[in-house]
């Protein structure tokens, strides 16, 4: 059982996220390919439509989501909650008022993330239930060119507070808009009755016992 000790592993894990995913994954891979410097990863980031396309064709060992598919065979874990919050520019008027109102939100210029992103499913499901829907003026298919419109004073948007919680400092303001933030989960999912390879099973349980709390603490919200 030499290959089961620590640090002996190899294999390949294979590991496909939703975009928003990008900014907390490699925190949990690090402490992991630390105690496994054997393994290789195969990391694909892609919107939540392609992750889902890989899953259909069972691509990776675990799928991670915050907008689950629905009609999918999976087993799942949920593992940290998903807060998409408001945003805009430093500068922008909105940001300086404790309360604003879900009406005034959406008079000014919306920026939406594009068709199969998880945000945007998630944006138009809060938007379809609400009295009021946003005045979407761009697409745009990446979180970060989002925030840089958003900067550069093309309107406000709706996104992952976990896209402000890493990396570059930008000048950018959460808004507390009524009736946000809109609430998710996100989830390692992987297919049912599916076969774990050995270092996959080590994977789900490390997420399991040290994963969550690990995130908890490389998350600053
Ligand atoms: P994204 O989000 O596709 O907008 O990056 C991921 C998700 O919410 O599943």
């Amino acid at each position: 059982h030499l290959s089961n000790l620590r640090g002996l592993k190899t294999g390949t894990l294979r590991l496909a996220c939703a975009t928003t995913a990008k900014y907390f994954i490699p925190h949990l891979l690090g402490p992991f390919c630390k105690r496994y410097p054997g393994i290789e990863i195969q990391f694909t980031v892609a919107n939540r439509r392609q992750v889902i396309e890989r899953l259909e064709q069972g691509l990776d060992d675990f799928y991670v989501f915050s907008h689950l598919p629905q009609g999918l065979d999976i087993d799942v874990i949920e593992f940290m909650a998903n807060d998409l919050v408001a945003i805009a520019g430093a500068s922008h008027p909105l940001t300086k008022k404790n309360r604003v109102s879900l009406e005034e939100f959406c008079q000014q210029d919306f920026l939406i993330r594009e068709n199969g992103s998880g945000t945007r499913f998630a944006t138009e499901a809060f938007f379809a239930k609400q009295p009021v829907k946003p005045n979407v003026r761009m697409t745009i298919a990446s979180n970060e060119a989002i925030i840089h419109s958003v900067l550069s004073n093309l309107g406000v948007s709706i996104l992952s507070a976990h896209t402000l919680a890493f990396g570059e400092i930008y000048d950018v303001k959460v808004i507390n808009v009524d009736s946000l933030p809109i609430k998710s989960q996100w989830s390692f999912s992987w297919i049912k009755g599916q076969t774990l390879s050995p270092i996959a099973k080590v994977f789900l349980d490390y997420v399991e016992t040290e994963g969550r709390e690990m995130m908890a603490k490389a998350v600053k919200l």
